[in-house]
């Protein structure tokens, strides 16, 4: 293997530059050409490719979003796309490929996989929604903004005697809106994974009013159902002050925390190995406390677990 590439893909997440960074500096260490992709899947339709060297990853470890850019490929879900994109990496001859992103992007990694591209992937999702994998990239940073906001809005919720919804991200999990919840000392925490009922919300609402607190957080999983409709819900159900602030995309950037820049350069650094050693088709993870490679088919045919001793202690601490 000499010519090998990287693309950050799908949705981006803070530490997506410092596993670039390590990708091309541990690839240029083992003296093989790294190349970048920008765009993620569609730039590899679109043949924009570069080589990279060291400069090019200079200054960039501290540095949130993706300076290879990402992008969601609608046209690389088709025949012809995917037809593009392995002519692309053909006429460059590349013959190793890193894809840094979430299931969807290991998905993409796959097709090229099955038409004969040797790829490795790195886990990156604030949502934290991939199996196999203690953490994603991005998430640790996610949960430090969503806290940093929860802290902000539990100061003003304070002088108001105010109830906050918070809308956080996570499409089909919970893993922000669960760790954020218990780290900010939230009411309720509302996920897509667990049942809720809205009575059981108000009252302990009503609780709390009861026990003379001055103020509530409840946090919310997007996936759960928008902020917006629990809102006006609670509103009808108990006469108290409700205000829902969505967080949305300033989830997604910001300085990345040291956690997640270490995981980033161990992860990147473990995709070159895996490469190098002829492992691919493989995620470099972050698992049980070790880096090492879990087949994308464990990946595909597995669901993050959920978890439940950390909801239910939250419910518990916040009685
Ligand atoms: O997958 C990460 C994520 O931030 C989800 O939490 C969110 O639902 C989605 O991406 C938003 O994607 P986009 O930025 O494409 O709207």
């Amino acid at each position: 293997m000499k010519r090998v590439a990287v693309l950050t893909s799908g949705g981006d997440a803070p530490g997506m530059n410092a596993a670039v960074r390590a990708v091309v500096r541990k690839g240029i260490y083992h003296g093989l050409t790294v190349l970048g992709i920008k765009r993620g899947f569609q730039g590899l339709i679109n043949n924009e490719v570069g080589t990279m060297d060291l400069g090019s990853v200079a200054d960039i470890v501290h540095r949130g979003g993706t300076t290879l850019f990402t992008a969601r490929s609608p046209e690389f879900l088709t025949a012809e796309g995917q037809a593009k994109a392995v002519e692309t990496l053909q006429e460059n001859n590349i013959q190793g490929l890193i894809v840094i992103g979430g299931d969807g992007s290991f998905r993409g990694a796959q097709v090229l996989q099955n038409a004969g591209i040797h790829t490795v992937g790195v886990p990156a999702s604030i949502d934290n929604d991939l199996p196999c994998t203690d953490f994603c990239i991005g998430f640790d940073t996610a949960v430090s903004t969503v806290i940093d906001a929860v802290n902000k809005l539990r100061d003003t919720a304070t002088s108001h005697e105010r109830t906050y919804l918070i809308e956080v991200m996570g499409r089909d999990t919970g893993h922000i809106a669960l760790q954020a919840g218990l780290a900010g000392g939230a009411e309720s925490i509302i996920v897509p994974e667990a049942p809720f009922d809205l009575t059981e919300v108000c009252n302990r609402l009503m609780r709390g009013v009861e026990r003379g607190k001055l103020h509530s957080i409840i946090l919310v999983a997007e996936g759960a159902g928008s902020a917006l409709h629990l809102g006006d819900e609670i509103k009808r159900l108990v006469d108290m002050e409700v205000r829902v602030i969505i967080l949305g995309h300033l989830q997604r950037g910001g300085t990345p925390t040291a956690f997640d820049r270490v995981l980033a350069s161990r992860l990147g650094g473990k995709a070159v190995d895996f490469l190098l050693e002829g492992n691919s088709g493989t995620m470099a993870a972050y698992w049980k406390g070790e880096v090492q490679g879990v087949p994308y088919g464990n990946v595909f045919s597995n669901r993050k677990e959920f978890q439940w001793d950390d909801f239910k202690l939250a419910t518990i601490l916040a009685i």
